[in-house]
């Protein structure tokens, strides 16, 4: 636990399930102010909101599509006016498809850039912005993935947004940094969320994710949900522009375990 992050107040985009959800109730434990923004269904924003609220903190929930400019000024108006700061912004909503390259349509393309860089683009700038307006040493945390560095197959659009965030993490956080801001990456691995759900339904199909990782199994929400509040909290002080990979090791080369090459 991390006694700072009790009274702040943060902004969760894609909250209302998965890595969102988790990161969501951990600072709901935390004793901080927690808008949870959701895209589509209210009924699950409004369920985070009051898991937060019984693990602990505040919550408001906010609908808003991370893509659309105004969706997310007004996420951060509203959640200054409800909690009076923000604090700690973590940019989490993202979506993926499954789709051999050259069958992509540049609809599906525009979709994921949208949402995964775009949005992450427009979350970061709009909180930055505040924090500069108030004064604030505020925290930026950005949801990337092990596929900022790992090529994917058939995720072209995916990992090539990811890639993207890699670099915005990294160049915001040098622009940012005299003025006290920290701009910080989560890379997480294979986890297990509804973004997973059906593939890992499949035995077969979950048994050869496992092999892709040496630490022998799928990661759980809540473990990306500490890298995130280590992340946010004083504790991680002097670290900026990192990508904090969560991973079980997938990022190492797990075709190299067995001591070959
Ligand atoms: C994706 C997951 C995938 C994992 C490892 C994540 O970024 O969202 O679907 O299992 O990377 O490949």
């Amino acid at each position: 636990m991390y006694p700072d992050l009790k009274g702040k107040s943060v902004v969760i985009t894609g909250a209302s399930s998965g890595l969102g959800r988790a990161m969501a109730v951990r600072f709901g434990r935390e004793g901080a102010k927690v808008a949870v923004n959701y895209y589509q269904n209210e009924e699950d924003g409004k369920k985070v909101a009051q898991e937060v609220q019984q693990a602990g903190g505040e919550a408001i929930w906010l609908q808003g599509d991370v893509s659309k400019e105004q969706d997310v000024k007004a996420l951060i108006a509203k959640t200054a006016e409800a909690f009076g700061s923000i604090d700690i912004m973590i940019n989490n909503a993202g979506i993926e498809n499954e789709v051999p390259s050259e069958k992509l349509s540049l609809d599906d393309w525009n979709k994921v850039i949208d949402t995964n860089l775009t949005g992450m683009f427009l979350g970061c700038r709009e909180a930055i912005s505040y924090m500069l307006d108030h004064g604030i040493k505020g925290n930026v945390i950005n949801m990337s993935s092990v596929h900022e560095v790992i090529p994917w197959p058939h995720f072209v659009h995916y990992a090539a947004s990811k890639g993207g965030v890699n670099m915005l993490t990294q160049t915001l956080a040098l622009e940012y940094a005299p003025k006290g801001i920290r701009v910080n990456s989560i890379g997480p691995g294979a986890i297990d969320t509804p973004i997973n759900a059906e593939k890992f339904s499949d035995p077969k199909a979950k048994a050869d994710v496992e092999s892709l990782i040496p630490m022998g199994y799928i990661g759980k929400p809540e473990e990306i949900a500490a890298a995130a509040a280590w992340l946010a909290s004083s504790e991680s002080s002097y670290v900026t522009g990192i990508t904090l990979f969560a991973d079980g090791g997938m990022t190492k080369y797990p075709g190299f375990q067995a001591g070959r090459g």
